[in-house]
């Protein structure tokens, strides 16, 4: 596969190049999780999500190696988990998992989870450090609220190009969509097609039959016609091709205000870790 990841649509957070669609890889392992990733490579993706508390680092960088690509054309983040949050321990969280990934660096580090019991300042200077230190190319955080996102921007002394947070038709992130904008941040929805649950809805099929396009597909479309990177997650090689199949089609307005009406307060799937339920 000739393509590079500059020819997947993609969203610029300061200077970052991050591809709209990337394979989503919770609760993917060993063999399954190596094809997975080799599958989607081959069929154009060209963006991999991963964490150290996924367990599939190792098996994650097996399928980029099996899948040829050049690893400057694939756009490969991980995240580091809030027991590793203290500043003695952060480094080598990070070296742990470019180790296992088996390269040079990653495009994207995270924090996974805000964590209380550490301050915040001290995390994010670790993070500017691992970067500075050439193993992330660019850092960022992921379930951050609005409130924490501007405690991290006054907390560091490099871009946060991204927070990573759950985003479904289900649900109303607009508050930290906004302040994501605010900082020239990147929004990535995972879960975006709400745990598999999209892909039953009876108003998302109705769109989707429309243009010839499944639930699924809309869930996905209605996220990256606002600019929101996907990182939906399967373990079945046809549905990669459907997933990515979301940049031929565009919901129309109303279409787009009828999906967003599907939104309610509390609609969230992954419950709010380390002791941190106050979202907004
Ligand atoms: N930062 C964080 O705290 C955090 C938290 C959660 C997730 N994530 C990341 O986000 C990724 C995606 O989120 P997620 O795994 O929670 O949920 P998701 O991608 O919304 O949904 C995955 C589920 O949907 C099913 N599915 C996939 N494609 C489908 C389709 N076209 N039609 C119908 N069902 C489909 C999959 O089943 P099959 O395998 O049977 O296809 C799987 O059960 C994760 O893998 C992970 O990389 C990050």
């Amino acid at each position: 596969m000739s393509a590079s990841k500059d020819q997947v649509p993609a969203v610029s957070a300061h200077g970052a190049r991050i591809p709209l669609l990337g394979l989503g890889t919770w609760d993917l392992r060993g063999r399954v999780c190596t094809d997975m990733v080799e599958k989607a490579l081959d069929l154009g993706y060209r963006h991999i999500d991963t964490a150290e508390m996924y367990d599939n680092e190792q098996a994650v960088g097996e399928g980029l190696r099996a899948a040829g690509v050049s690893r400057e054309d694939v756009f490969l983040t991980t995240k580091i988990w809030p027991s590793h949050f203290a500043a003695a321990d952060f480094p080598r969280a990070a070296r742990d998992c470019v180790k296992r990934l088996g390269v040079n660096d990653v495009d994207l580090l995270l924090l996974h989870w805000p964590n209380p019991q550490i301050p915040l300042p001290e995390t994010v200077g670790a993070l500017c450090k691992v970067k500075r230190d050439g193993l992330a190319r660019n850092i960022g955080v992921s379930n951050f609220n609005v409130a924490l996102i501007e405690a991290a921007w006054k907390a560091t002394t490099e871009p946060l190009v991204c927070n990573q947070v759950e985003c479904h038709p289900y649900l109303d992130q607009s508050k930290v969509l906004a302040a994501c904008r605010q900082h020239g941040m990147a929004m990535t929805a995972y879960s975006p097609i709400a745990q598999g649950r999209a892909g039953g809805d009876n108003v998302l099929a109705r769109i989707g039959a429309a243009h010839e396009k499944s639930a699924a597909q809309v869930s996905l479309r209605f996220l990256v016609q606002q600019n929101i990177v996907v990182i939906p997650r399967t373990s079945k090689a046809a549905r990669l091709a459907e997933n990515a199949a979301i940049f031929d089609f565009s919901l129309k307005d109303g279409e787009m205000a009828e999906i967003s009406a599907l939104s309610r307060a509390g609609r969230r799937l992954i419950p709010a870790g380390f002791g941190r339920p106050d979202w907004d």
